[in-house]
């Protein structure tokens, strides 16, 4: 029973004017500060009339181009590009070892470690990167002689120190990037609808001077990511290019642009000695007309370049902007005390700061002798109950 004669009440505040200059100063600076908080912030910096999409959908079509050197080969697109479907993720191998003519057989391994005299060195029973230890222990050249192995022969020699493939950093990347933005039905690419086939084929791009142009030099992507190519070249790496579409399509569409950023990924590989840079093995396979099957493996290392696409869109729509105009009429409306008093809600401080507070209210009142103060300062002045109203969350004196 007592909850419910709790719960069906009726609570208003008494509202107190204050006919003081200090106060109404005070009053007037902090509505004035709210409301600019509001209009610079929230609705002129953060659009808080808008409705965003940030969920994007971009197809991406990449094409490398160039011709490179390597080890008296001219090597093209077809030899260096692995995938070649032209994706957003695309591995330029700069620098390759090439182990050619590969069987299945048995022959002495070259890892350096697996040195041995007598055939008990071989003993172990293990696997072995190249093939599995049979036991025996063979010649593997004039000088030393070591474990045999059963697999793919002769084992790979990754020691040699090849020249990587130059020519790459004079490479173009070609982008071709479609987006669509479904909540608002907004579609772009990232070509220009004024560019042209003559301008197209000489361009590259530059992120001052040459922003509408979709071709991109690796040499320059390395560079803006604050690589060096030599090492990137000679190791491995991963390097971004990120492609991020901000728009604001209240305006008109030209100003929906992509804006490119370039990074490496791989930062790690960067910065510690045990797995530097990036590399991988894959082989080609032939076979004889009688039927045994041989290969070539190829240990690559080169530059793998993730093209990633982002976006966010934002369009004028009623309700944010009328739930925000009532937030800023609200704030600007409450009595800007409460709200300082509420911003000083920190235990003890409140209770100072509502001292404070209401001392200058009554010392204000004894100046005036403003009846409309009359009552709360009677109230104050006796034994003053401070109730917290729980529904509101405002402030009410005595009862
Ligand atoms: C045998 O191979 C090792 C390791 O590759 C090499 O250091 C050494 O010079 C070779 N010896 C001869 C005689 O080729
Ligand atoms: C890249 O192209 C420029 C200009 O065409 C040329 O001067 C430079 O030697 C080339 N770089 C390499 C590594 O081939
Ligand atoms: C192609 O575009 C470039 C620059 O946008 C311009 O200078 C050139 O005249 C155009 N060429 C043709 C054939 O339209
Ligand atoms: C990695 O190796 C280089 C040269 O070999 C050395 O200068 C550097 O301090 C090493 N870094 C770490 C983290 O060990
Ligand atoms: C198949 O031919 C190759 C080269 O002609 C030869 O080395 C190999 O021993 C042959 N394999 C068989 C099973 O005859
Ligand atoms: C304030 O209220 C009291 C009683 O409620 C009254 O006696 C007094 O005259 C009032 N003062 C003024 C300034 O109105």
């Amino acid at each position: 029973m007592g909850f419910l004669q709790n719960f069906f009440t009726y609570e208003t505040t008494k509202s107190v004017v204050v006919k003081s200059w200090t106060i109404g100063i005070i009053n007037r600076i902090i509505q004035l500060l709210i409301l600019t908080y509001f209009i610079g912030w929230v609705f002129i910096h953060e659009k808080a009339y808008q409705v965003y999409e940030s969920s994007i959908d971009s197809s991406v079509m990449t094409k490398v181009k160039g011709v490179g050197q390597y080890s008296n080969h001219v090597l093209d697109v077809a030899d260096y590009v692995t995938p070649p479907q032209g994706g957003s993720i695309f591995f330029i191998i700069t620098k390759f070892i090439p182990t050619e003519n590969q069987h299945q057989g048995s022959c002495p391994e070259s890892e350096h470690k697996q040195w041995c005299n007598v055939d008990e060195d071989c003993a172990c029973v293990c696997f072995f990167p190249g093939g599995i230890l049979t036991g025996k222990c063979r010649k593997f050249n004039a000088t030393f002689r070591t474990c045999e192995i059963q697999g793919w022969c002769p084992a790979e020699i990754d020691t040699v120190k090849p020249v990587p493939m130059w020519e790459a950093e004079n490479f173009t990347i070609f982008i071709k990037n479609s987006i669509r933005f479904p909540r608002f039905n907004f579609e772009k690419g990232n070509l220009h609808p004024n560019l042209n086939e003559t301008y197209i084929k000489s361009c590259t791009f530059h992120p001052i001077s040459e922003q509408y142009c979709p071709i991109f030099r690796l040499g320059d992507v390395v560079h803006w990511a604050r690589q060096d190519f030599t090492e990137l070249a000679e190791w491995g790496g991963v390097l971004s290019i990120k492609i991020s579409w901000i728009c604001d399509l209240d305006r008109s569409e030209d100003q929906c642009n992509p804006d490119y950023t370039f990074s490496r990924l791989d930062t790690i590989s960067e910065k510690n000695n045990v797995s530097k840079g990036y590399n991988f093995r894959y082989a080609k396979y032939y076979k004889y007309d009688n039927g045994t099957e041989y290969r070539t493996l190829l240990k690559a290392f080169g530059i793998r370049v993730d093209v990633m696409v982002n976006g966010k869109a934002g369009k004028f729509n009623m309700i944010p902007t009328l739930i925000n105009l009532v937030a800023t009429f609200t704030s600007v409306g409450v009595g800007s005390f409460e709200i300082l008093t509420d911003i000083f809600w920190v235990g003890k401080k409140r209770e100072l700061f509502q001292f404070v507070l209401f001392f200058f209210q009554v010392t204000e009142f004894h100046i005036m002798r403003s009846i409309t103060l009359n009552q709360s300062v009677q109230t104050l002045a006796g034994k003053s109950e401070e109730k917290r109203s729980t529904d509101s969350g405002t402030f009410s004196i005595g009862h």
